[in-house]
């Protein structure tokens, strides 16, 4: 805290900026002031770089307060001088606020603090907000003190972005996921480092040799130093290799456990989660987002271990050599590894947009080869290609722009890497001639050198295989963290016991149920109470868009209603297992959906161990049997990605006998016939009328047909109940319900 007090005061103080300050007064020429501001400028940048490498580093290995310190004290003056050489050099040659107990400044010295303890932790500090405290201390500062208030600000959020950025180098959650395989986690990074100590004795061994060779040792003395030497080469061949191996396994392992977590995942949060998201989205989250993970999880994070161990062990060894040159090859370590993060915000960025258009194409994709018919009958493909190939542009752009910005830090660590050897050679050559350094440990010097930053250079290869995993994990992860859409209560002293799915049916009720969409501004469905009893059927009727799907939706715990609340046989739904509610339920729905199977694959989603003999007594309850048993392959034959082989009634009578199959004891019809013709409807229409038997059983459809042997009607119009009633006293009644029968009359 002293060190960041004096912080405060070399801000507060005439420092650069008075003295140029008052170098635009006397001379009063702008040339010269030019001039000396831009060169207090670019000295005071080279030393905000120098000090902002100080400071990462020193986060990276846990001494954030000291590297506080040492930034707040120079940084300031290369902020101020910066401002200068930017042109703002009448502001900043004001007399400095007198006091290092600015409010201002006290409150960012600390946060500053506070931001560098965060990233010793991995965690991306916050940024000095100028909320109505920050900003009335401001304004109540004399206006020759506030600039310099201003750029303290300025400076500490430069400073929380850079040192944001150095900590944000591991992705926390991404380092507890690849731990969730510990041994393989850590039989990598072990495997890693003997490779890199192989690769240290061979250097150590191959310098004193040549050392030997030349101060004239005999060649025979040398035989056994190769020996050991070519052991090296191969152990760590052979080291690397298995690394390799085990990294591979590492990857797929965490990979698979992520596939299977996501999935689970979505299949646990269901409909209700997905109707919102965009299918080709996920899909591409999926699959490409999870291929993103390995190198990130399998290369980068154990290489991040070996790079911090290896360079740091090899320059303490080099320093006891010699500390100049333990000294330079610190530095251009230091600069390998931190140097590439100046312009990591704009490649996380890049890496954002690159993922943002990669799925878009993706989720276009998948959109266009499923309406492929619409847009062909609307001849509107051209103009979708068109969409397609722009996007397609847009991501060959961001791809571009995103290989640019990642290899332009290749060529940094490349020539840093180089330098720094080279660096090391020089130095060491001098402080050989000086009788400083003996040959041998010269040659060690320059075989061991590399061994310091070659870890390094692997990390930021790694680092450009493995970021789009960075980008990718908040697509996985928002759907791992996605909340709840049903919220379970526990059942209180047997309250919520369940009844027995065998028996009679049980007794559904909804009690006062309302459910609003997430972001619509009106109810669904708003306050309806019904009751579906056993041996009876409940009629829905409505106009398009009344809540009619709303209701069975939420009837099904597709989600849970905003009020209200739904019982079967008093038991709160809430207290009884999704899974175990959902065996009460067969359901037939206004879209139907086949998956990409056989027939018989279609109907044993209801009851996987159904016989033969039950599919096709249940295909004959439906009045499908002869059609299925005409089809080439009979209940074998594939019916298509969503059941496109088949006709639009053909996949509703399939459904149909789904549901006989599963003979649960209350039935869910969403527009059961809506797409059979005349004979075929009263052929299921007797069909359902048998299943309905001792059933409890909920009707949507908007025909007459479909309803009149219900034994209640319930009519809906945006969402309430507007009329209730047996079908023949709503037709005498002469209300809503009256009025629609007697259009359909007219119109058949
Ligand atoms: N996923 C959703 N997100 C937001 N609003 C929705 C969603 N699904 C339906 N809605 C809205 O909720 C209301 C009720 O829709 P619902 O599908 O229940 O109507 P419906 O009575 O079944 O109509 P139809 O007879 O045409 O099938 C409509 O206004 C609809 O726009
Ligand atoms: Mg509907």
């Amino acid at each position: 805290m002293t060190r960041v007090g004096a912080a405060s005061k070399v801000t507060s103080t005439p420092h650069t900026s008075t003295v140029t300050g008052y170098c635009v007064r006397s001379c009063g020429s702008a040339t010269a002031v030019g001039v000396a501001a831009t060169a207090v400028g670019v000295a005071a940048t080279a030393v905000g770089v120098a000090a902002t490498a100080v400071g990462v580093a020193a986060t990276a290995v846990g001494v954030a307060a000291t590297c506080v310190g040492v930034a707040s004290v120079v940084s300031p003056a290369a902020v101020v001088a910066a401002a200068v050489a930017a042109g703002d050099g009448a502001a900043a040659s004001f007399p400095s606020p007198s006091s290092s107990s600015h409010p201002v400044i006290r409150r960012t010295a600390k946060v500053t603090v506070s931001n560098s303890v965060l990233a010793a932790f991995s965690m991306r500090p916050p940024r000095v907000s100028l909320d109505t405290r920050l900003r009335r201390c401001l304004n109540r500062t004399p206006h020759y003190h506030r600039p310099s208030a201003q750029w303290q600000v300025a400076l500490a959020n430069r400073w929380a972005d850079c040192i944001g950025d150095a900590a944000m180098m591991i992705h926390p959650r991404l380092a507890r996921l690849a731990l969730r395989a510990p041994f393989l986690f850590f039989l990598t990074v072990g495997l890693g480092l003997l490779g890199s100590l192989a690769a240290v004795g061979q250097g150590f061994a191959t310098g004193h040799a040549l050392a030997e060779v030349l101060t004239g040792g005999a060649a025979e003395e040398l035989l056994w130093v190769f020996a050991v030497v070519f052991g090296l080469i191969l152990s760590r061949s052979i080291l690397l290799w298995t690394q390799s191996v085990v990294a591979a396994l590492l990857g797929a392992t965490i990979k698979l456990r992520m596939r299977r977590e996501m999935y689970g995942r979505l299949l646990d949060l269901g409909h209700g989660y997905t109707t919102n998201l965009h299918s080709g989205e996920v899909q591409a989250t999926l699959s490409d987002g999870l291929e993103h993970l390995d190198p990130y999880v399998s290369k980068y994070l154990p290489q991040a271990v070996v790079a911090l161990v290896v360079p740091l062990t090899v320059v303490a060894y080099l320093a006891t050599i010699d500390l100049y040159i333990g000294g330079v090859v610190l530095a251009g370590a230091l600069f390998i590894a931190f140097g590439p993060r100046v312009w990591q915000r704009t490649l996380g960025r890049a890496g954002e947009r690159h993922w943002a258009s990669w799925t878009t194409v993706a989720s276009r994709f998948v959109d266009g080869l499923l309406g492929m018919i619409t847009l062909k009958a609307f001849n509107a493909s051209r103009r979708f290609g068109r969409q397609l190939r722009d996007e397609a542009v847009g991501l060959y752009l961001a791809t571009r722009h995103l290989l640019v910005v990642s290899l332009a830090s290749h060529i940094v660590i490349g020539v840093t890497h180089s330098g720094g050897l080279a660096a090391a050679g020089l130095v060491g050559a001098f402080r050989f001639t000086q009788g400083d350094l003996s040959a041998a440990e010269l040659l060690v010097v320059l075989f061991l050198a590399n061994e310091a930053f070659r870890p390094l250079s692997e990390l930021a290869q790694y680092w450009h295989q493995g970021y789009m995993g960075t980008s990718a994990a908040n697509g996985i992860f928002a759907i791992v963290d996605a909340e709840e859409v049903l919220h379970d209560t526990p059942a209180r002293d047997g309250a919520g016991a369940a009844p027995a799915v065998a028996g009679s049916a049980p007794t559904v009720r909804l009690e006062g149920v309302s459910y609003r969409y997430p972001g619509a501004t009106r109810d669904a469905v708003d306050g309806i109470d019904v009751e579906i009893a056993g041996g009876r059927t409940l009629a829905i009727v409505g106009r398009s868009g009344s809540g009619k799907t709303t209701l069975i939706s939420l009837l099904l715990r597709a989600f849970d209603p905003t009020a209200g609340r739904i019982t079967i046989d008093e038991a709160e739904v809430r207290s009884l297992p999704p899974r175990e509610y959902r065996t009460y339920f067969a359901y037939v729905s206004q879209d139907v959906y086949l998956f990409h199977g056989t027939v018989a694959d279609n109907l044993r989603l209801a009851r996987e161990s159904a016989s033969d003999e039950e599919l096709i007594q249940a295909a004959r309850d439906a009045g499908v049997h002869e059609f299925v048993a005409g089809l080439p392959d009979g209940y074998e034959t594939m019916v298509g990605e969503r059941g496109v082989r088949l006709s639009g009634g053909e996949r509703q009578r399939v459904a149909i006998a789904r549901a006989f199959l599963k003979d649960a004891p209350v039935l869910v019809l969403d527009e059961p016939t809506s797409s059979l013709d005349g004979e075929n409807e009263r052929h299921v229409r007797d069909s359902l009328l048998r299943l309905m038997k001792g059933r409890a059983t909920v009707v949507i459809s908007h025909r007459l047909s479909a309803v009149d042997f219900a034994d209640e009607v319930v009519m809906l119009d945006e969402g309430r109940v507007v009329e209730r009633g047996a079908p023949e006293d709503l037709l005498h009644e002469g209300g809503r319900f009256a009025a629609l029968a007697k259009a359909q009359l007219m119109s058949a």
